[in-house]
């Protein structure tokens, strides 16, 4: 039974390395809608928190172009190991992967020109802390954007997921969060404000079914919540 959230998304990792293309099919609407909301400009300093296998990160690095920089965390060496294979097929050479605790950033403050978290908030055990992190990070009037999932009647994964029981999940097991902790409308605006957001901005985003992923079918419904937020 695994211990800990690095040996559970260090188990996962295999499983992400080898569906990454299907994966970034499916959240392509998600990668869109979080780099409109930072509007990541070429030359830029963007930081890709919980970055997994490097789907965002890779399309942040696209937008910030050579003359930027992409700096992404993760707490899995695993997940770490598929972006940085992922990154050098594509030859990108202005991203920085660390492994890191998005809790406790290794990272001077004021430093990033944007900041962005995609469906990851909900698995840090404090959020809160999280979220100061990433303002102090921020230069003064950088911005934000988080992606949660939204609640579960209108989530077709996690609806499904709910039916079969979070408790009975590795994340229970673990103790780790729940991942659906944000889904109440307000709940994540509520959590931004908190940490000392000021301007703030909710977009309720309905993905439409993805088209089709070779050889498979990947298309869900889902709901999602993003909010872009200025420092
Ligand atoms: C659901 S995936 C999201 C990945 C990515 N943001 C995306 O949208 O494709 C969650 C990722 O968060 C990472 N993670 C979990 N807890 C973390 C923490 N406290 N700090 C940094 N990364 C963490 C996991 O290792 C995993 O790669």
């Amino acid at each position: 039974m695994p211990e800990s959230a690095v040996e559970v998304w260090s188990e996962r990792a295999p499983a992400w390395r080898r569906w990454q293309h299907e994966f970034a099919v499916q959240y392509r609407g998600a990668t869109e809608l979080v780099a409109h909301a930072v509007r990541p400009a070429p030359g830029t300093r963007v930081l890709d928190l919980a970055c997994a296998t490097g789907d965002l990160t890779q399309a942040l690095a696209c937008a910030v172009g050579p003359a930027g920089r992409v700096t992404a965390v993760d707490l899995a060496p695993a997940m770490l190991a598929g972006a940085a294979e992922r990154l050098r097929r594509a030859a990108h050479t202005n991203v920085c992967l660390y492994q890191a605790d998005a809790q406790a950033l290794p990272f001077a403050a004021g430093v990033f020109d944007a900041v962005v978290c995609r469906l990851a908030i909900t698995l840090f055990p404090d959020a809160a802390r999280a979220l100061r992190e990433c303002r102090r990070v921020l230069k003064p009037g950088g911005r934000l954007a988080v992606l949660a999932w939204g609640p579960p009647q209108r989530n077709t994964l996690f609806a499904v997921r709910t039916v079969l029981a979070y408790h009975a999940t590795p994340e229970a097991a673990a103790g780790l969060p729940d991942p659906l902790r944000f889904a109440r409308p307000g709940a994540l605006t509520a959590a931004l404000r908190a940490a000392g957001f000021a301007a703030a901005g909710a977009i309720d985003a309905l993905q439409p079914p993805a088209r089709r992923a070779p050889g498979r079918r990947t298309g869900r419904r889902i709901r999602r919540r993003a909010e872009p937020y200025g420092r």
